[in-house]
């Protein structure tokens, strides 16, 4: 029988070139149609190897999943960046390359940065998605986050309104 070796782990420099291409298949997959096309490729584009590599340099914790040595996922969090929010920490990214969604991955990743949110002194947290990402918020109400803030976010002359799960 041959088995998939899944592992969740710091990032760590040769991780930039795969973490930009989640990033890059991820955003387009979940906000063609949600975040004005423009906007989004300039989005993509910035976030370049380059632009990860400073972040594996930088003080974020930043970690992956591994499916089969491949890169499939990351999560990036830390302090909470809002002060009016009672939640210590923030999860402000985590995403699956489009191939790897819906089995249970997703979930695998929460749990990890939730368990070293808590280990790093952020036992409750929360986590900002776009309001018309409804598989993002399908997903953080089935983990049990409730909508503790709505917020406008600008892009480029376009406003969306993003939502922040709250988690205890
Ligand atoms: C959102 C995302 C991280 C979820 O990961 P995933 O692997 O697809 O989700 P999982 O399979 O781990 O789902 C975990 C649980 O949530 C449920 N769930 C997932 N999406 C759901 C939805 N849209 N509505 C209701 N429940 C949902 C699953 O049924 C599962 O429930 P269970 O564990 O009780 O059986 C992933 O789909 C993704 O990267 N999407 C695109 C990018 C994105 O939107 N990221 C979030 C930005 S804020």
């Amino acid at each position: 029988m041959v088995e998939t070796v899944i592992s969740i782990r710091g990032a760590r420099f040769g991780d930039e070139a795969g973490i930009a291409r989640v990033h890059d298949e991820a955003w387009r997959e979940a906000y063609r149609g949600v975040i004005p096309g423009r906007e989004l490729e300039r989005m993509i584009t910035r976030r370049g190897p380059a632009w990860w590599r400073r972040a594996i340099s930088g003080g974020t914790r930043l970690i992956v999943l591994d499916f089969a040595d491949m890169v499939a996922g990351y999560a990036s969090y830390g302090r909470n960046r809002m002060p009016s929010l009672a939640y210590s920490g923030e999860i402000f990214e985590l995403y699956l390359a489009p191939e790897y969604q819906g089995g249970g991955l997703g979930r695998r990743m929460f749990e990890a940065a939730q368990r070293d949110l808590a280990a790093h002194g952020y036992p409750t947290f929360v986590v900002w998605a776009l309001a018309g990402n409804d598989r993002a918020v399908g997903f953080y109400r089935r983990l049990g986050g409730r909508i503790v803030r709505r917020a406008p976010e600008q892009f480029g002359a376009d406003t969306r309104e993003r939502v922040a799960f709250g988690f205890d």
